[in-house]
Formats: C-alpha cells, sequence, structure tokens
C-alpha cells in the first residue's frame, strides 16, 4: 500500500521549518535525541508504505517528528506523550495547519508510547507506536538502553531484555514484528557474548587461586 496522497507544497515547507525546530529542541537529549527522531521517522515512513491501511502522509511524518517532544522536558518525562500532544498542539497551531490535521498529528503524539496508557487507534498512531518501538530493539536500542541508566551491567541488560519482549509483543503490524525480528536476531548473538564476559567477571576470586598456582600442593584455598 502507498500513502493516502502526496504532500502539499506548503506541508513540506512546515515539515522541514519542524525539523529545525525538533532538532533544537531535542539538542540537549541524551537517548532521545534527534537522532532517534529521525530514526522513527524513517521506520514510520517504511512501516506505513507496508501496511493495508492507508495513511495520510503529513500526520505520519508530522506525529513522527514531534513524538517525542514532550521528552524534552525530563522531570516529566512519565508523563511525555500527554505533555507532548499539547505542545504538538500548539506548535501546530502556530503555524495555521489544519484543524483536523492537528488535532491527528496530536494524538499520534498522545498514543506512541505505553506510558500514556491510551492505546493507538488510527493507522497512523499505530504506524509511529510501532516505529518507536523498533528503535528501542536491536544493537542501536540495547546501546540507546544503557544511557543514562543507573545499576549493575547485567541488572541493566536483563531488564532491558524483559522490556523489549514486552514491547515487540504490542506491536501492531505484521510488517513490524518482521523488522523487530531481524533487529532481535541481530542483537541476540551480541547478548550471548555480553553474559558470558559478565559471567567471566562476576567468577568468585576462590576460583582462580589454584588455576593461577597461588595454592600450595595444589590443594583448593579452604
Ligand atoms: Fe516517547
Ligand atoms: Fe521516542
Amino acid at each position: 500500500m502507498v500513502f493516502a496522497r502526496h504532500l502539499t507544497k506548503k506541508e513540506i515547507e512546515i515539515l522541514l521549518r519542524m525539523q529545525d525546530f525538533v532538532k533544537e529542541a531535542h539538542a540537549d537529549s541524551d537517548s532521545h535525541d534527534y537522532s532517534h527522531v529521525f530514526t522513527v521517522c524513517l521506520y514510520s515512513i517504511g512501516i506505513a508504505k507496508n501496511v493495508p491501511d492507508k495513511c495520510d502522509p503529513f500526520i505520519v511524518i508530522a506525529g513522527a517528528l514531534l513524538h517525542d517532544i514532550g521528552k524534552t522536558n525530563r522531570v516529566f518525562s512519565h508523563i511525555h506523550g500527554l505533555l507532548g500532544g499539547g505542545l504538538a498542539e500548539e506548535y501546530l497551531e502556530g503555524l495555521s495547519v489544519m484543524p483536523s490535521l492537528i488535532d491527528a498529528v496530536s494524538q499520534v503524539v498522545v498514543r506512541h508510547t505505553p506510558t500514556s496508557m491510551i492505546p493507538p487507534r488510527t493507522a497512523e498512531e499505530k504506524v509511529v507506536y510501532d516505529a518507536d518501538t523498533l528503535d528501542r530493539l536491536g544493537l542501536m536500542g540495547l546501546l540507546r538502553g544503557f544511557v543514562g541508566k543507573e545499576g549493575s551491567m547485567e541488572g541493566i541488560l536483563t531488564k532491558y531484555m524483559e522490556k523489549r519482549k514486552a514491547d515487540y509483543a504490542k506491536l501492531n503490524y505484521d510488517y513490524s514484528r518482521e523488522i523487530g525480528d531481524s533487529l532481535h536476531s541481530e542483537l541476540l548473538d551480541f547478548v550471548f557474548m555480553v553474559e558470558d564476559r559478565l559471567k567471566a567477571r562476576l567468577a568468585s576470586i576462590e576460583h582462580i587461586f589454584e588455576k593461577e598456582g597461588l595454592v600450595a600442593g595444589g590443594s583448593k584455598a579452604r
């Protein structure tokens, strides 16, 4: 399936301005920087072109660009979907976008994250939801998952793998699951290697006494 229509010239201008605004707004973000926003944008376009539902290109692209605008305020990041929906609305009103499009984009922003506890309903909302989820999977997702986290490496890794399993289960489209599968398999070999290394790093010191010839008569240390 292709997009439901082409973008107008004015919409392209608005999206380019929006890109500059979003780059600036995310300038101090860590794992939710512009590279994440841009990746979600690319995934969104790819998914929208490969699902049975017809999507509006402006709603998908503007929704993807603005989806984490509420995350630029770190204090309230747990409700960033709801916050971002309001911010997106204000921003789009300032650019004189049609009210029906403003509402649709704002809903994409609100519903892109499970933390809003309001599931996606329209095709555009589901597309951006899946795209955002996909950037949490795979190797890049793993790296992003470590940014700013506190705790032990194995603790962060275990939690990360559990959360991504739950994320994968909530994907809306078969096409998104296909991408998710390939991202996950690229990750597994790496994670198994990291788990082996972590096990070696966590081994007890008594295991090395004999191995390193530090025990008289070859007996164990105790
Ligand atoms: Fe988000
Ligand atoms: Fe995001």
